[in-house]
């Protein structure tokens, strides 16, 4: 049946810069450049490239752009990428959501400023609901992927929570913002990095329990999130089915658990010559392990073919066109073994 990201589309306004200047000072950065983003269509796109050739399911993308050359140049871009852009909505009198962006060159570290213009409003009726998520028959299943830069994606989650039946859910809380406890629950495959980790255990757990992890990570980093990954497994996500936690760490390799695997794994990140942009980083990860496992790999290699699809993204310039395709993905994996 198909993938299905609802979410943001923004357009990046990138200064690469080798250093970021304080506050009333001028400085002279390296290069300014435009690029397609947001966490919803980066995501859309990652899952799109990263379809095997062999599986030929549908992508689609649900969200708004504004009425202007910025979100009709994203359409663009998602229809390019063989995405079905049926239900992105081009708001009249809005505009397009924008992410302004420095780049430190050194390192390739962002940081991000986001206007949310037509992804502020984002919202759904549940009439339009019902018209975006025909019922499906239970032999089919639709993953259905999440962010956060639209307001209340949980009210969605619920929604499908109590009208369908096939659906699968892929949370990735970011840009992090509370959820009621109980929608943690509505979660099928968690998608968290290390801060965005710890910032869900300070919203549910008490000052002690907070502590404790925060002395497990100083003491010993990836056994400290392994603790929480085992944790948010355990006790956090969807319990009826086979929930996936996974958390990233950058440069430090990524954490999974399931039930079928209650030992948290862990694959190393993939080496890099050099770092030149990690924006869409994490995006690229989530398009490809929902992927991956759409394709029904195995969680292990699944984890591993996305830290490698995500060392690729940040050895270019830019979030979605930094994004690589199936292919490029397994022939770095088989030039790597060969060595
Ligand atoms: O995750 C990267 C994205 O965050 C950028 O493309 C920017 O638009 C912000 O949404
Ligand atoms: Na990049």
């Amino acid at each position: 049946m198909g993938i299905t990201v609802v979410g943001s589309l923004n357009y990046d306004l990138v200064t690469y810069t080798d250093r970021i200047p304080g506050p009333g000072e001028t400085f002279r950065a390296n290069r300014f450049e435009t690029h397609a983003g947001g966490k919803g269509l980066n995501q859309t796109i990652a899952t799109a490239r990263m379809r095997d050739d062999d599986y030929n399911y549908p992508v689609r993308m649900v969200g708004n752009v504004g009425d202007d050359s910025f979100g009709e140049q994203l359409i663009k871009i998602l229809r390019d990428n063989d995405v079905d852009v049926s239900q992105v909505g081009s708001l009249p009198g809005v505009e397009t959501g924008v992410a302004t962006i420095i780049v430190e060159e050194k390192e390739g570290q962002n940081r991000i400023i986001i206007t949310a213009g037509a992804n502020g409003k984002t919202t759904f009726t549940n009439e339009q609901l019902n018209r975006i998520f025909p019922e499906i028959s239970g032999q089919e299943k639709e993953v259905v992927v999440f962010q956060q830069e639209i307001p209340n994606p949980a009210s969605v989650v619920h929604w499908l929570h109590e009208n369908r039946s096939s659906h699968e859910i892929v949370f990735n809380p970011s840009p992090f913002q509370p959820l009621d406890e109980k929608d943690w629950e509505l979660i099928d495959v968690l998608v968290v990095n290390e801060i965005e980790a710890l910032q869900i255990v300070k919203t549910i757990y008490d000052e002690e329990q907070i502590k404790y992890y925060e002395e497990r990570i100083a003491g010993d980093f990836v056994k400290g999130y392994e603790m929480i990954c085992q944790e948010f497994q355990k006790n956090l996500v969807n319990q009826r089915k086979s929930a996936i936690v996974i958390i990233t760490l950058g440069s430090k390799g990524a954490l999974f658990c399931s039930k079928n695997h209650l030992k948290v794994g862990y694959v190393p990140a993939a080496k890099v010559k050099s770092v030149v942009d990690t924006t869409g980083a994490g995006d690229t990860f989530l398009g490809s392990i929902v992927t991956q496992l759409y394709q029904n790999q195995p969680l292990e290699s699944a984890m591993t073919f996305s830290t490698k699809a995500s060392s690729l993204a940040i050895q270019k310039r830019g979030a979605a066109e930094s994004i690589p395709r199936f292919n490029d993905v397994l022939f770095s994996l088989q030039v790597k073994e060969k060595h």
